[in-house]
């Protein structure tokens, strides 16, 4: 059994003050211990603030970005062990927006996640196509290349906890959720191309979110399809009355 997982990736939302002010009303609004896995990734000047208010909660901390070295000359970059210490346990890395607008290639991530899993950090690795490309008809084929430039080189029994996140482009921010028999569709195709690439019972394992315009409204249904394990949610994450209704969602 896949435990289900809701992930909050806040981007570049809230300030310290901000963060905790959410985190408090998160709590009143959830009136007990969620079910699922809850992760929030809030930027990371924050990380150390919730380290601190997270502590006997079941809330668990995500990054939103890292680099793959473990320290040396690249300014402003933030290492995967400065993440370790400050109990940071999930990564996400290949996000489309760090894709896009900071020029970030398969090959790059590959090096992060690679380092990721070396620090015992779970990336939560991002896939999907673009607008262009779904209406070329190449959805199938660019999830596939990015799915398997993902692993490769990976050692295999360290892949085991690692999360996936299928979020179209053209869905991300846009109020245009995929469908839920659309996500399905290509989220199954990626449980097969991993049991190929991998094996079986190790894409049996590997939970995959549905990412993309997520919504209250929505959640319930992507989260009954059955290869929809969670879901990494962007712009409802920012309101505490609608990320706990998704975290409910998933009861
Ligand atoms: P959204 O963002 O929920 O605002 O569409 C999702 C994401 O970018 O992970």
């Amino acid at each position: 059994m896949r435990t289900k997982l809701i992930v909050a990736n806040w981007k570049m939302n809230f300030t310290i003050q901000e963060a905790l002010k959410f985190f408090a009303a998160l709590q009143r609004e959830m009136r007990g211990v969620p079910k699922a896995e809850v992760v929030i990734c809030p930027p990371f000047t924050a990380l150390y603030a919730f380290d601190e208010a997270f502590s006997e909660t079941p809330y668990k901390l995500g990054a939103q970005n890292m680099h793959w070295e473990e320290a040396g000359a690249y300014t402003g970059e933030i290492s995967p062990s400065f993440l370790r210490e400050l109990n940071v346990m999930y990564v996400i890395l290949g996000h489309s927006e760090r894709r896009r607008h900071f020029k970030e290639t398969d090959a790059l991530i590959n090096k992060k996640i690679a380092a990721a899993l070396q620090q015992q950090l779970i990336p939560i690795i991002c896939v999907g196509e673009t607008e262009a490309e779904r209406n070329e008809g190449k959805t199938r084929a660019v999830v596939e290349s990015q799915v398997k430039s993902a692993v490769d080189g990976q050692m295999k029994s360290e892949l085991e906890g690692v999360v996936w996140a299928y979020e179209p482009v053209w869905a991300i921010g846009t109020g245009k959720n995929a469908t839920p028999k659309l996500a399905q569709e290509v989220m199954g195709e990626m449980r097969s191309l991993l049991a190929r690439a991998l094996d079986a019972p190790l894409a049996e394992k590997m939970r995959i979110l549905y990412g993309g315009s997520v919504s209250e409204g929505n959640a319930a249904a992507f989260l009954g399809e059955p290869d929809v394990d969670g879901l990494l949610v962007g712009g409802a994450s920012l309101d505490p009355q609608k990320f706990a209704g998704i975290v409910r969602a998933a009861e």
